[in-house]
């Protein structure tokens, strides 16, 4: 009897039913393996029933999304791996992951604030990136809170940093939710974050999107319209000069959509070994917090991606360093497989005064928001 009624309890509190009357699942999760160190890692399903992503708690890390071609035919159209130990192994290049705390790279792993220098660790020749090692907010296990109502289904991350992890000050709790819209396919992903001391904060989603599916050949095809007039300039290690540059005339101008692979060789033998550039949007219109960053199609499957965010830049980054490793149905994602569009402040800008601030003060809240938005190409507005 109490087991019928436990039993009951369960099914009534997994499937409820709004003041609407609209009927509502919460997300369903499923074990994803163990950490090095055995901690249990857990994968969060959404779905709108068009469109579906999966998330580890391990990194709140996107490990597949299913999108629906001009055919309605499915494809999982970012890559990684099927279980956490793919995540933990040499292979991941921040596939999928949140990034951070401060995505993209520090210069010389050195900032001062206040006063005080800090020391964080140098994982990229001379500069510290995407957050650093083993405490960096792609590497560790997050608490994971799955809700439903009428508007759709998602998943909340949480994760605090101690003082001092990675070398950086302040306990930072953050919290990133991705959440599916019923009437919409869209995934969206919202940050916040806040401290107890003055810290510097630069949230990232690391996703490697192929719209053809991943593991099924190069980007090269792809169209690419990136809503920016300039790019910020960088130096040899790719730590911005502080000069904002504009992209008319270069291999970078992305502001009418174009072949990814048109221009790639002119960019190919640089410092960037191909796309790797973090480009500053254009304004959003009046009175709209989010702007368009860019839109991605593919003209084989037509699928298409326009991703929208509060961020004021984007870093277009080609998989130049992908090597063939096998992921996900032990499919092989070779160089420039895939592409990254990762939202986000400019790089560094802890060093660079005159760029948009990414500290972080105990009295404010971060928050951010980026949406990825599928949609058939020519069926909708591009
Ligand atoms: C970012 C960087 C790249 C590279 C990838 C991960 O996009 O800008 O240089 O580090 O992440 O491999």
């Amino acid at each position: 009897m109490l087991r019928t009624l436990f039993i009951t309890g369960l099914f009534m509190a997994a499937s409820m039913t709004t003041a609407q009357g609209n009927s509502f699942d919460q997300p369903a999760s499923s074990p994803f393996g163990k950490t090095k160190s055995g901690e249990a890692v857990e994968l969060y399903t959404l779905t709108n029933g068009k469109i579906t992503a999966k998330i580890a708690t391990l990194g709140a890390t996107l490990v597949q999304l299913h999108v629906p071609d001009k055919d309605g035919k499915l494809a999982d159209v970012i890559l990684g791996w099927d279980d956490a130990a793919g995540y933990q192994s040499d292979d991941n290049q921040y596939f999928g992951c949140t990034t951070g705390r401060v995505c993209n790279r520090i210069a010389k792993g050195k900032f001062k604030l206040d006063g005080k220098e800090y020391t964080l660790a140098t994982n990229n020749d001379v500069n510290h990136l995407h957050g650093g090692l083993d405490k960096a907010l792609s590497k560790v296990v997050w608490k994971a809170r799955p809700y439903a109502n009428d508007k759709g289904q998602g998943v909340e991350f949480t994760y605090t940093s101690p003082d001092g992890d990675e070398g950086y000050p302040g306990n930072l709790t953050v919290s990133v939710t991705y959440f599916i819209p019923t009437d919409n396919n869209a995934l969206r992903i919202n940050y916040t974050a806040t401290t107890d001391k003055a810290t510097p904060v630069n949230l990232t989603n690391h996703a490697y999107f192929n719209l053809a599916g991943a593991g099924s050949g190069t980007i090269l095809d792809h169209n690419l319209r990136i809503n920016a007039d300039s790019f910020t300039a960088v130096d040899d290690t790719l730590i911005p000069t502080g000069e904002i540059k504009s992209v008319e005339g270069t291999p970078l101008d992305f502001r009418k959509p174009v072949r990814i692979g048109e221009r790639i060789d002119q960019v190919d033998k640089t410092s960037t070994q191909g796309y790797d550039h973090n480009y500053v949007l254009n304004a959003p219109e009046e009175g709209k917090p989010m702007r368009l960053a860019a839109v991605l199609t593919d003209p084989a499957s037509k699928r298409q991606m326009r991703v929208m965010t509060t961020e004021p830049a984007v870093q277009l980054y080609t998989g130049n360093f992908l090597k063939g490793q096998k992921g996900k149905d032990g499919k092989t994602y070779a160089h420039r497989s895939a592409c990254c569009l990762e939202t986000q402040h400019y790089p560094d800008s802890v060093n660079h005064p005159k760029f948009p601030t990414t500290i972080l003060k105990p009295s404010d809240k971060f928050t951010s928001q980026t949406v990825f938005q599928f949609s058939i190409a020519g069926a909708a507005k591009e």
